[in-house]
Parts: structure tokens; C-alpha cells; sequence
């Protein structure tokens, strides 16, 4: 028995990995975080599986499902959304599972400022523009953040933000990162990436809060800061330069192969 733990991606059923499919597929019990991971996948579990959604469960509740599947030795599929390697509680769970001697696997799946960056149609790392994206959150409820895992912090290095969990102190973000970003600062919220209610609002941090109050947004939003989002004049990338030797390359090569 194994307890399978699957990044369901951000929202769209068809952008889980063909792996997390198939393991749902196989597997008789799935345990689903049920306020963001998309009912359709459920449709890829075995006739007369277990389907729980954890959405309002406690750590124990969820460990006695964990027990009794190991006890029954019935594989589990564990569904987050987004991907497993932040803010999933999947470090928790593994913590508790070892303590128990049962087995895990952990596949990956698509994050949420992956799926916002597809909807906005733009790379976040652009040369010389920034070459950095950081993942952060501000402090919730839940959980308080480290004390030098400050916006200011991040925002001095001038890089990319993708700001989880936070929409509901926009202003907040935007009075601690002006001092650094400048008001002129391209933010983009994507709301919801991937779902057939995706939304996206655009602005300057100057003006965001302002564009976002037309249509308020509730909780599942990504907010992106920094000169990444609206730069157009950066530099072309090395790799894709006829002059830039490298391994497959020799310099003066111009993309023919006769
Ligand atoms: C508990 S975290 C889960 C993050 C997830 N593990 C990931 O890989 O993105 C939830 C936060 O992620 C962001 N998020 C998750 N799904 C999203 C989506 N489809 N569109 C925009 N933001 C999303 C929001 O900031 C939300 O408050």
C-alpha cells in the first residue's frame, strides 16, 4: 500500500500530469482537497473508489483514512492543487506517514503562477530585466511568515513577485512594494488561471487597487509584481543567438543543417 500524493494542477482538469491521471485511475481510495482541486478529475477514479474531499477535515481525521487504507492495503490518491512543493500541508501528511512506516510517492503537478503566466501570455524572466522569480505569500491566519520573508525584503532584489494567498490585503502589498518597485510598476492578478472563470486584471501599482475594486475578487488570485510584465525593449535572450557558441552549436552557425 502507498500513499500517492498528485499535484492536480490549477484548475483545468487537462492540466494534470498523464502520471497524476493514471495513478488516480488505479487507485481505490482518493482523499481530495476539495476547495481548489477540480471535481473532474474525480472522473478518472475506479468504479466504486473512495472518494473523500478533506476540504473541512483535521490532520487526524485524515491520518485515520491513511490508517485504515493501510490496514485494508488499498493504495491512495492524495490530490492538492497546483503543485505539491508549496503550501500543499503535504509536509505534514509525510511527516505523519513516516511516523507510521507507510509508504509515499509524490508527482508533480502544475503550479498556480505557472498557469497565471500562461494566461497572461508573458515569460517572467526576461534578460536583464529580472532573472528571478520569487514564490511568497504575506502572513495569514494559518501561518505566520519568518521574519526576514518580508515583501520588502524580496522587493529590493527588484525581481519578479508571485504573491499567493494575499489578495485580500492588495493594498497592503502595494503601500510596502512601491517604495522599491516605483509606481509605475507593472502588477497583473490573475484570478482563478485555468478555470472557465479566469480573470484578469491589469494595472501599475499605482493604479491596481483601484482596477481590482471594479470587479472584486475573491480569494483564489495570484498577484504578480515587477518590470517583467511590461517590458518589451529587453535584450534577446544568448541562447537563441547565431554567435553564442554552445554545445550543439559552433559559433557562426545560422540555423541550417545542409
Ligand atoms: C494553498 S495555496 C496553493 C498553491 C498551490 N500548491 C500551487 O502550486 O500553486 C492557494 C493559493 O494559490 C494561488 N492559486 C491557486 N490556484 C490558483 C489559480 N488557479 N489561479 C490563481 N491563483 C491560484 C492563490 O494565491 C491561492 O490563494
Amino acid at each position: 500500500m502507498t500513499v500517492h500524493f498528485i499535484g492536480a494542477g490549477p484548475g483545468a482538469a487537462d492540466l494534470i500530469t498523464v502520471r497524476g491521471r493514471d495513478l488516480i485511475a488505479r487507485c481505490p481510495v482518493c482523499l481530495y482537497a476539495g476547495s481548489l482541486v477540480p471535481k473532474d478529475l474525480l472522473a478518472y477514479c475506479p468504479p466504486g473508489a473512495r472518494i473523500v474531499d478533506t476540504a473541512a477535515m483535521s490532520l487526524e481525521t485524515i491520518a485515520e483514512e491513511y490508517g485504515r487504507a493501510f490496514a485494508a492495503g488499498k493504495d491512495v490518491a492524495r490530490l492538492h492543487s497546483g503543485d505539491l512543493s508549496v503550501w500543499s500541508a503535504m509536509g505534514e501528511q509525510i511527516r505523519l506517514l513516516q511516523e507510521r512506516g507507510i509508504p509515499y510517492t509524490v508527482t508533480p503537478g502544475v503550479p498556480s503562477f505557472a498557469a497565471a503566466a500562461a494566461a497572461l501570455g508573458r515569460e517572467l524572466t526576461l534578460p536583464e530585466v529580472a532573472q528571478s522569480l520569487v514564490l511568497t505569500r504575506t502572513s495569514g491566519r494559518a501561518s505566520s511568515m519568518p521574519p526576514r520573508e518580508t515583501l520588502t525584503a524580496f522587493a529590493q532584489t527588484g525581481a519578479t513577485l508571485a504573491i499567493h494567498l494575499s489578495i485580500h490585503v492588495l493594498g497592503k502589498v502595494v503601500e510596502e512594494l512601491t517604495p522599491h518597485y516605483g509606481p509605475d510598476c507593472p502588477v497583473a492578478i490573475v484570478f482563478r488561471a485555468s478555470w472557465p472563470d479566469e480573470r484578469i486584471v491589469r494595472g501599475a501599482l499605482a493604479t491596481i487597487e483601484a482596477e481590482a475594486a471594479k470587479a472584486p475578487m475573491e480569494r483564489t488570485a495570484l498577484i504578480l509584481v515587477g518590470p517583467s510584465l511590461g517590458s518589451q525593449d529587453f535584450r534577446n535572450s544568448a541562447l537563441y543567438d547565431a554567435d553564442y557558441a554552445r554545445r550543439f552549436r559552433t559559433p557562426g552557425w545560422r540555423g541550417t543543417s545542409k
